[in-house]
């Protein structure tokens, strides 16, 4: 006989948060949002964390490198889409990873040998007005001076004159050792009125360089998500097809977290890409997305770093109509969580979730993460603005970015879906179209930032851990959710509406 659920299965909406007794220590500026994306032992530092509970989901109309350079820049990880050739991803990854948060490596080049007409050609090419002067031409090799649109005046037989003649040579430059920190570069740039600095290693190679403006541009980033190498955090999606050529592509590209993207991953397939990734590479995997306990157990065993929870949930989505399978985002939620706590009392291990798909309202967010969620991952919400990949449009009187899903014949991603059968069957599980454009990333996510705080405060936690341990979550009934908004009085117009 088939095994029945009787309760019905529970979405966020169906949840409001009971406050706790907020301290006075409770106040938005003492909350941290740091949490662990992949697993580690008691008592250990995870390998990865994000410094805000946000991941941008794999999708074509959500994560490229633009977008992964600005949701890692505010402390969060997108996954780059895997929907598209391994070279176009691969390049995306490289992009992104390529952005050092306010140390770069020099783009343009040249050597003394070359001449002040290579120097404008190549600064017509890249817009850069500082030219690093290197033995080989190379971002790496041995640093000799730099030119500057204050090192030559042009005139007609100025052209033809050597770059070793007009230079600052590096005997006159100042310059910083390799391991400088950002603020020591940043007082060396104030105190000699500098615009850039070289920072070179101890045979005097170039590393980086430090521009005046990318270190003001860092400061206002304080949550930024860096590698060991000054790098932003970049992850990318896989699927369980071509994973073998795939993988090796997006690992030398630099990234740093990879995710198995499907819409059920309760799978052999996950289990022998999982392996096989284990086996070759020293990347982490995330795997999913599952919505109870056996498909959490069987993913963690195959090795996954972290497990995805949620079916049929996302905006896009139609999957619970084409194929009546799925669960109601939180039930999925609850369930998974408690096997990870378990799991984590068993052996010591602590496997984080992440909550995928059906974030309406941000106060969702902070119910995710208060029903265990270690992080959660967006599509609609990062879809709305400037930096996602898609065109922004009018629609009557109102900005539109357009927004499809994987399953979507515009997306054609049939790999997500892809439970072994024929290729060319294949039937749609999600929809193309529109999301209101909201403006700026950086905007909009301070202020979901200030509201999760907030509300964390009102449940007495400063940490996402706190939350989860001390959270009292009431189920709400369906005329408590009416009484929940605006209710009885005539709005005026342009009032505030929700979210
Ligand atoms: P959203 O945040 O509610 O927009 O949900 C985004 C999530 O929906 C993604 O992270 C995927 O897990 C899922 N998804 C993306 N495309 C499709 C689709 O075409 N059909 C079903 N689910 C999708």
């Amino acid at each position: 006989m088939a095994h029945y659920y009787m309760e019905p299965s529970r979405t966020f909406s169906e949840f409001l948060l009971v406050p706790n007794l907020t301290t006075k220590a409770c106040n938005p500026s003492n909350v941290t949002l740091k949490t662990p994306i992949v697993k580690f032992k008691k008592g250990e530092q995870p390998a990865y964390s994000l410094n805000i509970p946000f991941s941008s989901a794999v999708m074509q109309a959500v994560s490229d490198d633009r977008m992964a350079v600005a949701l890692a820049r505010s402390g969060g990880i997108s996954f780059i889409f895997g929907s598209q050739s391994v070279e176009g991803q691969a390049a995306m990854v490289r992009k992104a990873k390529s952005y050092k948060a306010g140390f770069v490596v020099s783009r343009s080049n040249l050597t003394p040998g070359h001449t002040l007409k290579d120097v404008l050609e190549l600064k017509e090419r890249t817009g850069h007005s500082t030219v690093a002067i290197t033995s080989d031409g190379s971002a790496n090799g041995k640093l000799l001076g730099i030119v500057t649109g204050r090192d030559y005046r042009i005139s007609r037989d100025s052209l033809s004159k050597q770059v070793s003649d007009f230079m600052t040579p590096f005997e006159k430059l100042i310059y910083g050792k390799s391991g400088i920190t950002l603020s020591e570069a940043n007082d060396l740039i104030w105190d000699h009125k500098l615009n850039c600095l070289p920072v070179v290693d101890a045979e005097n190679n170039l590393d980086y360089l430090v521009f005046r403006k990318d270190y003001d541009e860092h400061k206002e980033n304080p949550s930024e998500l860096l590698d060991a190498n000054k790098s932003y955090v970049v992850g990318a999606g896989i699927n369980t097809k071509d994973y073998e050529e795939r993988v090796p592509a997006l690992v030398a590209a630099g990234a740093d977290v990879l995710v198995i993207d499907s819409s059920d991953g309760y799978s052999e397939w996950q289990q022998s890409t999982i392996q096989f990734v284990k086996s070759n590479f020293d990347v982490k995997i995330g795997a999913g997305n599952v919505v109870d306990r056996e498909g959490f157990l069987y993913l963690v065993e195959a090795g996954a770093d972290f497990i995805k929870v949620g079916i049929g949930g996302g905006s896009i989505c139609i999957t619970r109509e084409q194929k009546g399978i799925g669960r109601g985002q939180a039930s999925a939620l609850i369930e998974v969580a408690a096997a990870r706590d378990e799991y984590f009392e068993q052996t010591g291990i602590y496997v984080p979730i992440c909550s995928d798909g059906g974030i309406v309202h941000d106060y969702h967010i902070t119910l995710a993460l208060a029903m265990g969620a270690d992080f959660v991952m967006m599509g609609r919400y990062f879809a709305r603005f400037d930096e996602s990949p898609t065109r922004k449009l009018k629609v009557g009187n109102n900005f539109v970015k357009e927004f499809w899903g994987e399953g979507s014949n515009r997306a054609r991603n049939w790999e997500r879906y892809d439970t072994g059968g024929k290729a060319g069957l294949m039937f749609e599980e999600g929809v193309d179209s529109y999301v209101p454009y909201a403006g700026s990333l950086h905007e909009n996510l301070s202020k979901t930032i200030h509201k999760i705080k907030s509300t964390m405060c009102n449940c007495g936690s400063l940490t996402i851990a706190e939350l989860q341990k001390n959270a009292r979550i009431t189920l709400v009934s369906a005329t408590s959710i009416v009484e929940g908004g605006a209710h009885d009085v005539i709005l005026k117009e342009n009032s505030i509406t929700g979210e």
